[in-house]
C-alpha cells in the first residue's frame, strides 16, 4: 500500500458555464498593508490595481455582470485621512474608467448614495451613466456609500410614494415589483458571492439581491486575489448543485 500522496489540484473552469453575475467584497486590504509595514491607504491602493485587474480579466473572460463593494455607508467610521484616500482612488480610477469604457463598451454603474460625494466625483458618476447607456458589454457596478438594508430601505420609502402620488396600490406589492425598486433595477442577481481575507460574514453587501447566491470565501487578502483565485471561485462555484429552494 503506497503512501497517499494529494497532487497540487488543478483548477478546472467551464468558461462556457460562466455564472452571469459575480459580486466581491474587497476585503484585506488594511491587514495586507499592516503585514507589510505600510500605511492601510497603500492597502487601498494595492486593493484598487486588483480591481482593475480583475475587472479586465472578467471582461476577457465573457462574464457579464460584476459588482464590487468598496465603500459601506458604515465606512464613514474609519479615519478622514483613509476616507479620503478611497475616494482619491475611485476618482483615479473614474477618470481611467471612462477611456476604458469607450474603448471596451463596458457599462458602468454606482449602487449607492452618491449625494455624500463630492460634487466633482458626482459629475463623473453621471458621465459615466451615460456612457453606460451607448454600450451593452460587460457591466461593472461600483457599490459605494452603499448599505443592503438601507438600500431596501429607500426602496420600500420610494414605493410608498408612488402610493401616495397613485402610481401604486399597496397590495401591489411583490417581489419583483420591489426589485425594480433597488439600486439593481433590472440587473440578474448575483449567482456567485466572493469574499476574500477570511472573514465569513455577509457585512450588508446585497442582502436582498444574494437570496439564492452561492458564497466561496478565502483567506487571501484581496490585494493578493489573481486571475487564479478568481478561477478557483469560479470552479466551486460550478462544482455546487443549486436547487433555489427545490430538489
Ligand atoms: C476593505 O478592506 C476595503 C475597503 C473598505 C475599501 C475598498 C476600496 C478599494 C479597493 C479602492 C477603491 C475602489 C475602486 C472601485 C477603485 P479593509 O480596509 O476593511 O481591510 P482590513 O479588514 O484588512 O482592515
Amino acid at each position: 500500500m503506497g503512501i497517499f500522496k494529494p497532487r497540487k489540484r488543478q483548477v478546472q473552469v467551464d468558461f462556457d458555464h460562466l455564472p452571469r453575475h459575480v459580486a466581491i467584497i474587497m476585503d484585506g486590504n488594511g491587514r495586507w498593508a499592516k503585514r507589510r509595514g505600510l500605511p492601510r491607504t497603500a492597502g487601498h491602493a494595492a486593493g484598487a490595481e486588483t480591481f482593475r485587474s480583475i475587472a479586465t480579466y472578467c471582461q476577457t473572460i465573457g462574464l457579464e455582470y460584476l459588482t464590487v463593494y468598496a465603500f459601506s455607508t458604515e465606512n464613514w467610521k474609519r479615519p478622514a485621512e483613509e476616507v479620503s484616500s478611497i475616494i482619491g482612488l475611485l476618482k483615479k480610477y473614474l477618470l481611467e474608467s471612462i477611456e476604458k469604457m469607450e474603448r471596451d463598451k463596458i457599462r458602468l454603474h454606482f449602487f449607492g448614495d452618491l449625494e455624500a460625494l463630492p460634487p466633482e466625483l458626482r459629475q463623473l458618476t453621471v458621465r459615466t451613466d451615460d456612457i453606460s447607456t451607448r454600450y451593452d458589454g460587460m457591466q461593472v457596478n461600483v457599490c459605494f456609500n452603499y448599505g443592503g438594508r438601507d438600500e431596501i430601505v429607500r426602496a420600500a420609502k420610494t414605493f410608498a410614494a408612488d402610493c401616495q402620488a397613485g402610481k401604486h396600490r399597496p397590495e401591489e406589492l411583490t417581489e419583483a415589483l420591489l426589485s425594480g425598486y433597488l439600486y439593481s433595477a433590472g440587473i440578474p442577481d448575483p449567482d456567485l458571492v466572493i469574499r476574500p481575507s477570511g472573514e465569513v460574514r455577509i457585512s450588508n453587501f446585497l442582502l436582498w439581491q444574494s437570496a439564492y447566491a452561492e458564497f466561496y470565501y478565502t483567506d487571501v487578502l484581496w490585494p493578493d486575489f489573481d486571475q487564479e483565485e478568481l478561477h478557483k471561485a469560479l470552479a466551486a462555484y460550478q462544482s455546487r448543485s443549486r436547487r433555489f429552494g427545490g430538489v
